[in-house]
């Protein structure tokens, strides 16, 4: 897919095969993490990736899936659920631009994923005391957010709205996410 198309494409996964994701495509995610830009170069964060079917399930529960909707209608059933997590961790010392720093490397955590056909949905609603517990995370590093994997099963798009438009998410009679984004005019001043 050209760079367009990935971004065009690229939404929310919230319901996935049980197929695992390629060790490639997390190694490369990582990678791709690893060396985006980074406010001082200061270098704060740090993964987990929870790959092993014993943890992902431990996992499943620590988690709120689309809070705009009905949980029967915006979280994967049982047979749906990601099959890995990556958990970006800010360590102690991080500075005042960490969560700046964490979407840009989610960011392309995300779009790598994507390009290789690996949905995904950036989970920060997550249960940091237990996220922590259960990945033995020290108490003074920050599980901030979770990026949930796995092939898609579900497919979303986007629609152009203006602002003040209505820009709840809801699903299409066939199960789509439909995603408003306000229109280009209204949010972007060339002086
Ligand atoms: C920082 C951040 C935190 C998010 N946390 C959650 C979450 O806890 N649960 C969830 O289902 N989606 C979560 N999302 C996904 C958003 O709901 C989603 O990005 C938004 O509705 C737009 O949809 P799109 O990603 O398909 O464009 C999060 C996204 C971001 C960027």
């Amino acid at each position: 897919m050209e760079l367009d198309e990935l971004y065009r494409t690229c939404r929310s996964v919230r319901r996935f095969e049980q197929r695992p994701v390629p060790e490639k495509v997390l190694h490369e995610m990582l990678e791709h993490a690893r060396l985006v830009s980074c406010a001082s170069n200061k270098l704060p964060l740090r993964y987990i990736v929870v790959k092993s079917p014993d943890m992902v399930a431990a996992m499943q529960p620590l988690m709120k899936w689309a809070a705009l909707l009905p949980p029967e209608i915006g979280a994967p059933k049982e047979d749906e659920l990601p099959t890995a997590f990556v958990v970006v961790i800010q360590a102690a010392g991080a500075g005042a631009f960490r969560d700046v720093d964490t979407g840009i490397a989610v960011s392309a955590m995300t779009m790598t994923a994507w390009k290789e056909g690996v949905g995904s949905c950036i989970m920060g609603s997550i249960n940091v005391p237990k996220v922590r517990e259960l990945l033995h995370i020290a108490s003074a590093d920050t599980p901030r957010l979770a990026l949930a994997l796995g092939y898609p099963k579900q497919t979303g798009y986007t629609v152009d709205v203006p602002v003040g438009a209505d820009i709840k998410y809801y699903l299409d009679e066939q199960g789509c996410f439909v995603v408003p984004k306000y229109q280009m005019a209204d949010i972007v001043r060339i002086v």
